[in-house]
């Protein structure tokens, strides 16, 4: 009793995993969950010979634990949580210190921060990605809020997280909710990336006809260039792997694509803060779009674009997706960083992204070579407004730009969508334009509204009386 070093609350798939990993570094991990079966799976491994207990007795689980506790709940975001926080109440004392694990939106932490340091309880959130396995083997983790509680900690956080150059992906990231806030953006960059591939995989098989063997070869080569990352890497997995029929997995697929809710969040709080970022929220458009099966179905046959068939090169075509591909890539990460940026400022995060971008890059679902690049970016720079104003990116960019313009007015002469794709290179064609064409929309404005308007020429505000 009273010996463990660490407890769990919630032992699904990332619960467990991570309960496993943290037994397997050689710390006494207890687990709590109300499911019986999952409670005996897992107490299994500790007959296996981990260090591990677990139980569906609260009293028991908060038993178990040393003082000051440490409490990690990976249940599912929102009541879950609260439910979870008030079952341990009544057996927790000061100075204990509860983590919420899951994927919860950053205003729920802040409100639970001071709820729980009222009652003399540490609290703070850590966004975990990685999966199942990144959970079991080393994630990327995102802790912010109470630095002290963290602190406290940090031995099990380096031992269990994912290594890059012998550097542990997990850091303290800044104030308050700051460790939910990244999860959310890391999120939404990943909706962004995954859209991205899939649109160059449609463009691969419907728009140059390559044949199956080819798109899968291309991916795995692709992860041995400057686009190495995981999600590439897991793509050209999946695009090998046969159902019983012996027929490709992926195209018995449905193509609804569901979602749990993170990367509507990166995108609605984009618009708070007015901080752009088209890549995103196209990519959350495209999961609403797929929903609408019926409707497509009906609409294929009513709109109707004639597509040429014209012959391409291969090789040349290969070239320029890769292109078009990384390109889009770089403009995603441009994007939630630019919003880690400015909500850092808004809500007192006090956020370093060299910090970020380091712990980005192993364990986590968008970690990619790429991450290094910026990581020196911000090293070089820590108040970059904007990884495009890096001269290396800004170079790469330069030198891929060529490629994704033919390959998007490919795809809008095939007819295919490719709205992740076109979002990225509009953001790339705004961001460099010294002059943007809302001169116009001021003028609209104070025509039908007496908006007002700035000049370039002299200071202050001007209104005008048009001509009708
Ligand atoms: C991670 C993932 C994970 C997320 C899933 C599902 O970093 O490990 O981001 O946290 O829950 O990817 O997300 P959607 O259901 O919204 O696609």
């Amino acid at each position: 009793m009273n010996t463990f070093d660490f407890g769990i609350v919630g032992l699904g798939v990332m619960g467990r995993n991570l309960l496993l990993n943290i037994a397997s570094q050689k710390f006494a991990a207890a687990g709590l969950d109300l499911d019986a079966e999952k409670v005996n799976s897992l107490q299994q491994e500790a007959d296996a010979g981990h260090t591990l207990e677990a139980t569906t007795d609260v009293t028991h689980f908060v038993g178990l634990l040393q003082r000051p506790r440490a409490i990690m709940l990976l249940v599912p975001a929102g009541k879950p949580v609260d439910s979870a926080i008030q079952s341990l109440l009544p057996h927790l004392e000061e100075g204990d210190i509860i983590i919420d694990g899951g994927n919860t939106y950053f205003t729920d932490t802040d409100r639970r921060f001071l709820e729980l340091s009222a009652k003399g309880i540490h609290f703070f959130g850590m966004g975990i990605s990685g999966g199942e396995k990144g959970a079991r083997f080393g994630p990327s983790m995102m802790p912010g809020g109470d630095k002290k509680a963290y602190e406290r900690l940090r031995p099990i956080f380096e031992a269990i997280a994912a290594k890059v150059d012998g550097e542990p992906c997990v850091e303290y990231l800044g104030n308050g909710s700051a460790g939910n806030y990244v999860k959310m953006v890391h999120n939404g960059i990943e909706y962004g990336i995954m859209q991205l591939i899939s649109e160059i995989y449609d463009l691969m098989k419907r728009g140059y006809n390559l044949d199956e063997d080819t798109i899968q070869k291309t991916f795995e080569e692709w992860n041995e260039s400057d686009l190495k990352s995981y999600l590439i890497e897991i793509t050209s997995h999946i695009l090998k792997q046969k159902d019983d029929n012996g027929q490709r997995l992926i195209n018995q697929i449905s193509d609804w694509a569901k979602s749990k809710g993170t990367g509507k969040w990166t995108s609605q709080n984009a618009m708070d803060l007015q901080v752009p970022i088209p890549t995103i929220d196209a990519a959350v458009v495209m999961r609403d779009m797929s929903k609408s099966k019926p409707e497509r179905i009906e609409a294929a046959k009513k709109l109707i674009w004639n597509t040429d068939a014209s012959a391409v090169n291969t090789a040349e075509a290969i070239d320029s997706l890769k292109e078009t591909l990384f390109f889009a890539i770089l403009i995603t990460y441009a994007q939630g960083l630019a919003q880690l940026r400015t909500a850092s400022k808004e809500y007192n995060y006090e956020l370093n992204l060299e910090t970020v971008t380091k712990i980005w890059r192993g364990g986590c679902i968008i970690r990619a070579n790429v991450l290094e690049d910026f990581r020196k970016a911000f090293a070089a720079d820590p108040n970059l407004a904007n990884i495009l104003l890096d001269d290396a990116i800004a170079e790469k960019l330069n030198q891929s730009q060529a490629g994704t313009r033919a390959v998007i007015q490919f795809a809008v002469q095939k007819g295919l969508p490719v709205a992740g794709l076109m979002n990225s290179l509009a953001y790339f064609d705004a961001y460099r334009s010294e002059n943007l064409p809302t001169n116009l929309i001021q003028a609209q404005r104070d025509y039908f509204g007496a908006h007002t308007y700035e000049r370039i020429d002299a200071p202050g505000v001007f209104h005008t009386e048009w001509n009708d």
